[in-house]
């Protein structure tokens, strides 16, 4: 099996952290995986905001969290148990998991910010995983940066008011087992006969 299809099937959501920074080396190459992804038109449009605020962090990661609401009471989410999440532990009141890098990618609003913001946010993952770095992809961001303290993290970031929010990546060296991931649906997969 080649190294990028052995670092797909390998990585797994990361919740626990260490607290040690990313090297700049290692965060350089994640942002350039991010640079290289697909984007529609060839635009470039989505933006990256990098943040090593651990205040900035934590404060946009409380307010993500209680945009999310309580723990889900039902299976239907079941995880890895060495990784639990916000959704099994009412407990955990930073959907950023005290994760030492958030990078925040926003786009330009347009049809394919989505897409745009998507694919760059897939090279980052898979890149900071082939380095031995772990990542959550945590929703809500377009409903975290709504909040005046949002928008006040994208002023400081010089981030356009108009971008849309699209997701936060929290990235961390991690800390103890990486646990299982579940087991893929394949029944998903649809051939046209
Ligand atoms: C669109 C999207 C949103 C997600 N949001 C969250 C989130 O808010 N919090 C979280 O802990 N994990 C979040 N995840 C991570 C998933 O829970 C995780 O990918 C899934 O449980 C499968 O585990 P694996 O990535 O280890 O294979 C999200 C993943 C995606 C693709």
């Amino acid at each position: 099996m080649n190294e990028v299809i052995k670092a797909i099937q390998s990585r797994r959501t990361i919740r626990k952290f260490r607290s040690d920074p990313i090297s700049k080396d290692a965060v350089e190459a994640i942002l350039e995986a991010g640079l290289w992804a697909p984007s529609a038109g060839g635009r470039q449009q989505a933006l990256f905001l990098v943040s090593e605020d651990r205040d900035a962090n934590l404060l946009l990661g409380k307010i993500n969290r209680n945009c999310f609401g309580g723990a889900m009471k039902n299976n239907d989410h079941e995880i890895n148990q060495k990784q639990i999440s916000i959704a099994e532990d009412d407990s955990l009141k930073n959907a950023f998991y005290d994760a030492p890098l958030v990078i925040y990618l926003f786009g330009s609003g347009n049809r394919y910010t989505v897409n745009d913001c998507s694919v760059c946010a897939e090279n980052m993952i898979l890149a900071a995983w082939s380095m031995g770095i772990g990542c959550v992809y945590v929703g809500r961001a377009e409903e975290t940066f709504a909040t005046e303290e949002g928008k006040a993290i994208m002023r400081r970031g010089n981030i356009p008011e108009d971008a849309k929010a699209v997701c936060c990546l929290c990235f961390g060296y991690p800390d103890g087992e990486i646990g299982e991931g579940r087991p893929r649906k394949r029944e998903r997969i649809h051939y046209l006969k």
